[in-house]
């Protein structure tokens, strides 16, 4: 497990260690789209993983899906972003922005112009979202024309500019787990007849494109990527060419030197080391449920860089210290994980100050 205290070099920082927080929304932005009042304490408080990778943060008002997530393209967005990055910042942390445009998975209760969800193909998820009213059906999205979807391009680069503007030290671009980019990538999902559907190398053009702009505007070691090959969840299947579009796709992003790959892990272990042996730049692995005592073994094996982990971080401010240690972990609050307070967010205790108590 030593090699995990280990500092490692990611694009231009040097982080403590080669623990990352998962991305987790926690829905508790202000009505504008900015952070929360508490959000600069709550990721500064667990500054002490190597890398901070936010909430999914939408480039747009057509990005939000769920109610109460951050937004990174107004003054005010980028104001809030950067009392946050300060914070972890003052701790020695480092921090990127997961850039997420949820496309289909939106209700629009949820979003600022209440409009028609935008997405590849005008085909619903089949699943509901709570909204203010409370769980609602997920409409029938309308089809983006192809303008919109480079527009769509164009706003990813926009949102990334903010995010350095805030003084993150970079953007990780949102491509798993059945948002606007996953959408692309499964024919379930994407019916189109222009050039960004159809065969892999078509329905890998989006996320190409989307990370190719970033990484023109903010350099390419400021840019990651998250992807999870063979999600199913709300309606996405890639169907039987799955794990080949991910080979094609990670090898094209791979080209264009990253600062790293994020691999939300759904089993597929063969696809898993082709990946990382396509991929030649940095690796960050989260292994969804992970039990604790397998902590380091995918950096110990060599299969990952960095291993990220969500809720044993959301729950324990000081994982890093509770590894160190070997100490028992306080255990997440569910109830808690979308909206409220302090409550379940900023309250939960270091082991200093359980065993004080
Ligand atoms: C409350 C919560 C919110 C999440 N929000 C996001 C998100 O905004 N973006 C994302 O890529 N994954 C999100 N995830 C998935 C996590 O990043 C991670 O993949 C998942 O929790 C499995 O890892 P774990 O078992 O270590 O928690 C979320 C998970 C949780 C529990």
């Amino acid at each position: 497990m030593s090699k995990l205290f280990a500092p490692v070099q990611l694009g231009r920082n040097t982080l403590q260690n080669r623990l990352a927080m998962a991305p987790m929304t926690r829905s508790r932005a202000q009505f504008d789209g900015t952070p929360g009042e508490l959000a600069a304490e709550y990721y500064s408080q667990r500054a002490s993983a190597g890398l901070i990778i936010t909430e999914g943060t939408q480039p747009s008002d057509d990005g939000q899906g769920y109610m109460a997530t951050p937004g990174i393209y107004t003054y005010a967005h980028v104001a809030g972003w950067k009392k946050v990055a300060d914070a972890v910042h003052a701790k020695g942390g480092h921090i990127f922005i997961q850039l997420m445009h949820a496309g289909r998975m939106s209700h629009p209760d949820n979003t600022p112009h209440h409009r028609q969800a935008l997405a590849p193909s005008a085909i619903a998820p089949g699943t509901g979202m709570f909204t203010a009213k409370g769980m609602q059906d997920i409409p029938v999205p309308r089809a983006l024309t192809t303008d919109e979807v480079r527009q769509a391009v164009a706003g990813f680069r926009f949102a990334a500019r903010r995010a350095i503007e805030a003084g993150a030290d970079g953007v990780e671009i949102h491509g798993a787990n059945a948002y606007l980019i996953q959408q692309f990538l499964a024919p379930s999902a994407n019916t189109r007849t222009d050039e960004y559907s159809g065969s892999i190398e078509n329905r890998a053009r989006f996320a190409i494109e989307v990370a190719t702009a970033i990484a023109e505007e903010i350099g390419a070691d400021r840019t990651a990527i998250r992807l999870s090959p063979g999600t199913t969840m709300w309606g996405i299947d890639e169907g039987a060419e799955g794990p080949n579009l991910y080979r094609f796709l990670v090898a094209e992003l791979d080209k264009l030197g990253l600062a790293y790959l994020h691999i939300a892990h759904q089993g597929n272990e063969a696809l898993l080391t082709d990946i990382r042996k396509l991929w030649s730049g940095t690796l960050i692995l989260n292994r969804p449920g992970s039990p604790r005592d397998k902590i380091g073994a995918d950096v110990a094996s060599g299969l990952a860089d960095l291993e990220a982990y969500g809720q044993m971080v959301l729950a324990n401010p000081d994982f890093v210290e509770r590894l160190k240690h070997n100490a028992p972990m306080n255990d997440a609050n569910r109830n808690a994980f979308f909206g409220g307070t302090a409550q379940g967010y900023t309250d939960y205790p270091t082991l200093r100050e359980t065993q004080a108590a």
